[in-house]
């Protein structure tokens, strides 16, 4: 069954162009119902909008408390049909009543190895800390701030001549495949939650391997578990 699903974004939208192009492929079982975002003039609607999906754009700074402002944009997203969210660089922490409303259902992008780097600057973070490697993650959404349980990550090295923006292309082109992959386990309803670990049950191709490790135009990476064909 096709998922319904609304992202909440704030920045430029590349990974809700990337989840557009994976559901127009056929590799994502789903549908963007609605893009909501705090930010009026985030350049994101317009991704929504030349795909004809509607949009919900509200200033957070006029609503009274986040809990004010989290009740209108869940009022929307119920009232758009929608059974899964898909955070895609929204730079708000959502309330608790917003998260208990559809807890297990709702999945972040990071841009770095969470438990590293958490908060708004991950890539930047990880350039400026010195560490060897880092990559994103996409993990399910908790009451804290980039801290829900884990369910696929992906890893760069970074090179002498690194800078933040170096990293930051070849993690965003990561992102734009790790992403649709995992809303497409979320959609053929394969994650379950046991503590903080999150099984992936059985794939219709078998999946070789804990890891796919892999070199391409970008440099190498790796990513674990492995991404399915097509992702
Ligand atoms: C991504 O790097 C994501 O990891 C972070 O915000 C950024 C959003 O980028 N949470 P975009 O707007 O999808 O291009």
């Amino acid at each position: 069954m096709t998922m319904q699903l609304a992202v909440l974004a704030s920045g430029i939208g590349t990974n809700l162009a990337a989840i557009l192009k994976a559901i127009a492929s056929g590799r994502l079982e789903a549908r963007v119902k609605l893009v909501l975002s705090n930010k009026i003039d985030a350049p994101v609607q317009n991704v929504a909008r030349q795909n004809g999906i509607p949009v919900w754009v509200r200033d957070h700074r006029a609503y009274e408390s986040r809990e004010a402002f989290d009740a209108a944009m869940l009022e929307a997203i119920r009232a758009a049909g929608v059974d899964a969210i898909a955070l895609a660089g929204y730079m708000r922490m959502l309330s608790p009543m917003f998260v208990k409303a559809y807890e297990g259902r709702i999945l972040n992008i990071h841009p770095a190895i969470l438990p590293s780097f958490p908060g708004v600057n991950g890539y930047a973070n990880a350039v400026d800390y010195g560490v060897r490697i880092t990559g994103c993650t996409v993990h399910f959404v908790d009451e804290q701030v980039d801290h829900g349980p884990v369910i696929i990550q992906a890893a760069v090295p970074i090179g002498p001549n690194d800078t933040a923006e170096s990293v930051m292309a070849r993690i965003h082109a990561l992102e734009h495949r790790i992403y649709p992959q995992a809303l497409q386990w979320l959609a053929r309803k394969r994650l379950s939650v046991e503590g903080r670990r999150v099984r992936l049950s059985a794939a219709k191709f078998p999946v070789t391997g804990v890891a796919s490790a892999q070199t391409g135009p970008l440099g190498p990476w790796i990513v674990c578990p492995p991404l399915e064909e097509g992702f």
